[in-house]
């Protein structure tokens, strides 16, 4: 028996496509450890994890396995990741063949940590392919041929750029910051304005549904967190526009990124490019605004995936069907 799968290795989430079947599994890419670093157990993976953060009692660590696109613990993430496997009810006897999506431009010893993990988990056979390239074809977009396509992805733990065609990438580059990095710089923000202690995940929560690039924008939503004087529980407001400098301040590096990534492309290419302006992937992409502000600031179009963070597992998913195409951005692009 063979089962064949596609891997979308995300900072934030871990999605499972099984061939001929989609998308089978999503969750965030988390563990709940307890006890020490020599004697732990994992309490709790994916989305129970996730309900856990910030309720944890202080001998209970809620951990990423990625950060910054680097595996920071292989035994945590091939231990969520048979986790997932036999929740898929995916038998250990059968031979596992997984398409694994991962950051553009990683060393080979980082590669092969990713490898490793896969192993570890009971992946018989892996191959590896830069995410953002999956996420290209995910958003319905060839990159067979001549014609040039140039994305931006804005994923939990890193934002990369890449201009992609001929199934390869011609430029492309990558900051070791994204959502997480953003909901952190949030959480700062709240506490200095609010002087109001807020969690991660709240503060993810608030990037979510009152972030935005428009300045005149008056969403807010209430939140709970500490007072950091009194310590006791206290319920605020936030507005748009206490956490839009935090925002703009990442954007405005990726803005950076996407002209220093263009500067470097053959003229030929930049011409195309500026044609059909830049795709934006991820979950990051979802901030309200964010094509308009980029548009203005690089003066082109841009446009948003119809998938945005789903598009790299659907882009892998579909890859695993087109055996042809697979193979030819495996040896263009793989690893
Ligand atoms: N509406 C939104 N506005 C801003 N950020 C969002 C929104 N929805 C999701 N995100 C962020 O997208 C990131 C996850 O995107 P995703 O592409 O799944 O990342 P990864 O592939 O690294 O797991 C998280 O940081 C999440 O907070
Ligand atoms: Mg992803």
């Amino acid at each position: 028996m063979k089962t064949v799968l596609a891997i979308d290795m995300g900072n934030s989430y871990i999605s499972i496509y099984k061939k001929n079947c989609g998308i089978v599994l999503k969750e965030p890419n988390l563990i709940a450890v307890s006890g020490s670093n020599s004697n732990y157990k994992i309490i709790a993976f994916g989305n129970e994890a996730k309900k856990l953060q910030g309720k944890t009692a202080e001998n209970v660590v809620i951990f990423t396995p990625i950060s910054e696109g680097e595996i920071k613990s292989r035994e945590y993430l091939s231990a969520l990741i048979k986790h997932f496997l036999e929740k898929l009810s995916i038998s250990k006897f059968s031979k596992i063949k997984a398409l694994v999506t991962i950051p553009c431009g990683i060393s080979k010893q980082a590669k092969d940590l990713y490898r490793k993990t896969c192993f570890m988990a009971g992946i018989d056979e892996v191959k590896l392919m830069p995410s953002i390239v999956a996420a290209t074809i995910g958003s319905g977009k060839s990159i067979k041929g001549d014609s040039t396509t140039f994305v931006a992805s804005f994923g939990g733990g890193v934002t990369e750029v890449a201009v992609l065609n001929l199934n390869s990438i011609v430029k492309g580059g990558t900051l070791a910051c994204g959502g997480r990095s953003l909901d952190v710089a949030i959480a700062t923000s709240v506490a200095e304005k609010n002087g109001v202690l807020v969690g991660v995940s709240s503060a993810e929560k608030i990037k979510e549904e009152v972030g935005s690039l428009y300045e005149n924008d008056t969403l807010n939503m209430e939140v709970s967190g500490i007072n950091v004087s009194s310590k006791m529980p206290q319920n605020i407001i936030v507005f748009s526009k206490d956490i839009r400098l935090k925002i703009t301040g990442y954007i405005d590096e990726v803005i950076k990124l996407i002209e220093t990534t263009l500067n470097l492309c053959p003229p030929e290419v930049s011409a195309d490019i500026t044609q059909d302006g830049l795709l934006l992937v991820g979950g990051g992409s979802k901030i309200v605004g964010l094509c308009e502000y980029i548009s203005k600031a690089i003066k082109m179009p841009c446009v948003l995936s119809e998938y945005t963070e789903n598009a790299t597992i659907l882009g892998a998913g579909k890859l695993l069907s087109d055996e042809s195409e697979l193979k030819t951005i495996l040896e263009n692009v793989g690893g």
